[in-house]
């Protein structure tokens, strides 16, 4: 799944969340009688009502008429005050602090349910974990070699190189157990995972000496993949190749480990200096 298909899918969901919070906040905020007309107000315009019928003048003269008179109020009845009932208090703020947890954690829990269902569906949407197309295997046998030997895939996080056609028996008896790495190399290619198999850095490519050199600790590997030096304890994992109507797909989403120490399906050495000083310590 991409990036904003994940990003689409939770602002939906806070926004879904977000409503039912609204709705749930309108219902309890109705208050009990609330727009309801006083009883004085109600008498005043039932008068008005029936002044309405006068003629204008008539209106004028009952009003001068009134106004002149001292207006005796009728007597009111006050009532005493009664204090609110504390458990009902209470229990309002116990509804209202309930209502507040419940809402955090639904939309904690939505908002985590969508990045959930993102992370496990990024198998399909082309990324690392998936199957990356990286164009017609020609054009990249063509790059490699462009590239003096070796091209990177930073979205599959891999390096491909050529596997030598006159290498491909050996091949079949070392790499029988892995059949999508082995399709890879009878069509002419490998992938390899950038990751060392000794303490995962990232291996670089070595110009010079047409291998990979580890920085970190000096493992080295031929242009294969296949352990030379160092402290690594296999030969560089690597990855399932298929190739679909000519376009070159790397599986991502299975590491095969690499060959045990002493694999050398190649016979490469190295091609020029080497680019860590050790040179290799053929561990
Ligand atoms: S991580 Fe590569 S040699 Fe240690």
């Amino acid at each position: 799944m991409s990036t904003p298909l994940i990003i689409a899918l939770a602002v939906a969901a806070i926004v879904v969340l977000g409503g039912l919070v609204f709705v749930t906040a309108a219902r309890k905020s109705e208050v009990r009688g609330a727009g309801a007309l006083s009883r004085e107000t109600k008498k005043r315009d039932r008068g008005a009502a029936a002044a309405a019928g006068a003629t204008g003048r008539a209106y004028e003269s009952a009003a001068t008429a009134t106004s002149t008179d001292l207006a005796v109020r009728d007597s009111v009845e006050l009532t005493e005050w009664v204090a609110p009932d504390p458990e009902a208090v209470g229990e309002t703020r116990r509804a209202f602090f309930n209502r507040a947890t419940v809402t955090l954690m639904s939309a904690s829990l939505g908002a985590f349910g969508a990045s959930l269902i993102g992370f496990l569906w990024k198998g399909s949407s082309g990324g690392f974990g998936s199957k990356i197309a990286v164009g017609k295997l020609d054009d990249v046998i063509q790059g490699i070699k462009s590239n003096k030997g070796f091209m990177y895939y930073p979205e599959a996080r891999a390096w491909v190189t050529e596997y030598p056609k006159d290498s491909i028996a050996k091949a079949q008896a070392v790499y029988a157990s892995q059949a999508a790495v082995l399709a890879g190399m009878e069509a002419g290619v490998v992938a390899l995972y950038q990751k060392c198999p000794h303490l995962g850095c990232r291996v670089p490519n070595c110009q010079s000496s047409q291998w990979f050199e580890c920085g970190c600790h000096g493992s080295m590997y031929n242009r294969v993949g296949e352990k030379k030096g160092g402290p690594a304890p296999r030969g560089m994992d690597r990855f399932g190749l298929a190739v679909n109507n000519g376009v070159l797909v790397i599986d991502t989403g299975a590491v095969f480990g690499g060959p045990p120490i002493g694999t050398n399906t190649t016979g490469q050495e190295a091609e020029g200096p080497h680019c860590l000083a050790a040179g290799g310590g053929g561990h």
